[in-house]
């Protein structure tokens, strides 16, 4: 039974900014399924603990330079076996709300030291210095805040094998060079073939140089980012790992999010009970203020409110898809500027454009199932989950094709459609007009009854579950365990004097 230790920075239910915390709270439960061992390693942030339940302290380990030992607590992951370890400093981690930015929405000042020593405690328990004697076969590390597991792993000649998973490559962990100093990391990893990146230190670059093995989050994805315009200056160094670097697409909770049996909707429902989704859409209505029709085509949009969500687009193409005999809810936050144009725009086109700012589980399942069509826009989407969600309550997605959405949402042409394989709408360019010319095509299928619910059956029956990919990582896990390990050429820098 393979050993593997999941080191994320965040997980839902525990805490969750998108779509990594889904992730990495499914993954390693579907994984457990497949009768790998798994635990998984977290920040002891202050909401997450409070959602744990019951915590134990099963390991302290003293860090040099730390005013206090580090302990790690335990619980379980709710509402699952799987068990999880949090790591445990309050200095750095004991803080309310969101895992990466203070209250004014700006990165703590200190993420460099939280998550360098948060990737310092992964390393212990990965070489069994943490006092805990469970120790993995695989670290499998995702996105920057853990890049320096990897990193400092490949410093030590007996140790596990290293996965790191790209969820998103434009969030880098970059850092100036005084912060590097600071960290005290060998010397020998201020280097453009270890850490450097432009004059900066790049967390993610741990990762992408030193692991075994990279993931990323769709086929697509893997692909793209060995490209200029997909590879925000990294793409050189993934064409020079492209032989370790696999897409593997991401799954769903689909117990989680299943219309059948979710408790934040207004009515469950199944492919055979389609009728009921309208009791959503008029309940999605009313919570939004907007008039209750059961007619006008209803457009959600659930996300973070960044400019790779295309956000600038809707906002580009308001004006246009107002004049359409449609209504849109939009839930999310970000950027204070996109916020803000977005409240603008709600009173402007009040009872047409609902807009909700904030973060809110319930309202997002009830979006998924009380829209008609889901709107995702991209610029760049490393895999996207909500379009799977949407497919799953039978609502329409219309995405760009980029990323894990042109993997993952089937075209409604002609030739699909008569086929019956057809699941959403695709435009490619990312402008104003390709997105209300999707619009359009939308609304016009949307008129033939027939083709529109076979459309809708035809998502719900897709099979997103984390079956298939999690037995993929397993077989990943089990490869790089045959000592089939890469040579990342950087093996035996020594953690300590960097020699
Ligand atoms: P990303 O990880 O880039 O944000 P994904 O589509 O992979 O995009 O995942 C986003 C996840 O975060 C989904 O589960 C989505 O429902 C959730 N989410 C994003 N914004 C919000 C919000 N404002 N309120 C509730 N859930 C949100
Ligand atoms: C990232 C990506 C998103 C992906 C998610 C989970 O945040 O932006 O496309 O679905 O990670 O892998």
């Amino acid at each position: 039974m393979p050993k593997i230790l999941f080191v994320a920075s965040e997980a839902h239910p525990l805490i969750k900014t998108g779509g990594l915390g889904d992730v990495v709270g499914s993954l390693p439960v579907a994984l457990q399924s497949l009768q790998a061992d798994v635990r998984l390693l977290l920040p002891a942030y202050h909401d997450a603990l409070a959602r744990a339940g019951e915590l134990k302290t099963v390991a302290r380990c003293a860090i040099e330079n730390l005013s206090a030992p580090v302990r790690i607590l335990e619980a379980r992951l709710p509402g699952t076996e799987l068990i999880v370890w949090f790591v445990d400093f309050p200095p750095a981690y004991d803080r309310r709300g969101h895992p990466y930015l203070d209250a004014g929405g700006r990165p703590w000042p200190d993420n460099a030291m939280r998550y360098a020593l948060f990737a310092d405690v992964a390393v212990r328990i990965a070489l069994g210095q943490a006092n805990i004697k469970w120790r993995p076969d695989v670290v499998h590390c995702h996105d920057w805040q853990t890049g320096l597991v990897p990193a400092w792993l490949a410093t030590e000649k007996a140790r596990p094998a290293t996965v790191f998973t790209i969820h998103n490559l434009a969030y880098q962990g970059l850092f100036p060079r005084e912060t590097f100093e600071a960290l005290g990391l060998p010397a020998a990893f201020w280097s453009h073939e270890a850490l450097e990146f432009h004059g900066q230190m790049s967390f993610i670059k741990g990762g992408l140089v030193y692991a075994d093995r990279l993931t990323t989050v769709s086929p697509n994805y893997a692909r793209e980012i060995q490209t200029p315009e997909f590879g925000c200056g990294l793409d050189g160094l993934l064409r020079h790992r492209a032989g370790r670097l696999t897409g593997i697409l991401n799954g769903i909770d689909d117990a989680e999010w299943n219309p059948a049996q979710d408790r934040f909707l207004a009515k469950n429902y199944s492919p055979r009970r389609l009728q009921d989704k309208l009791a959503n859409k008029l309940a999605l209505q009313r919570e939004f203020g907007l008039p209750e029709q059961p007619e006008t085509p209803l457009i959600g949009v659930v996300g973070r409110l960044v400019h790779q969500k295309g956000i600038d687009l809707v906002l580009e193409t308001l004006p246009g898809l107002m004049h359409r005999p449609i209504q849109i809810v939009l839930l999310g936050s970000g950027e204070a500027g996109y916020e803000e144009a977005l409240r603008v725009q709600a009173a402007r086109y009040i009872r047409r454009l609902a807009v909700r700012i904030g973060y809110d589980e319930r309202l997002a399942h009830l979006i998924e199932a009380g829209a008609d069509m889901f709107l995702m826009p991209s610029r760049f989407e490393p895999c996207g989950l909500n379009q799977l969600y949407s497919q799953r309550y039978g609502t329409i997605p219309i995405v760009r094709r980029v990323g894990g959405l042109a993997d993952t949402v089937v075209d409604a042409s002609e030739k699909n459609i008569k086929t019956g394989k057809a699941t959403g709408i695709v435009f490619e360019k990312a402008r104003g007009s390709a997105l209300l010319a999707a619009v359009d095509r939308a609304l016009a299928l949307r008129r033939n009854n027939l083709r529109w619910n076979k459309m809708m059956r035809a998502g719900m029956r897709q099979d997103f579950s984390w079956r298939h990919s999690a037995t993929e990582y397993l077989r990943l896990y089990r490869q790089i365990m045959r000592g089939k390990r890469t040579s990342s050429g950087k093996r035996h820098v020594s953690r300590k004097t960097g020699k």
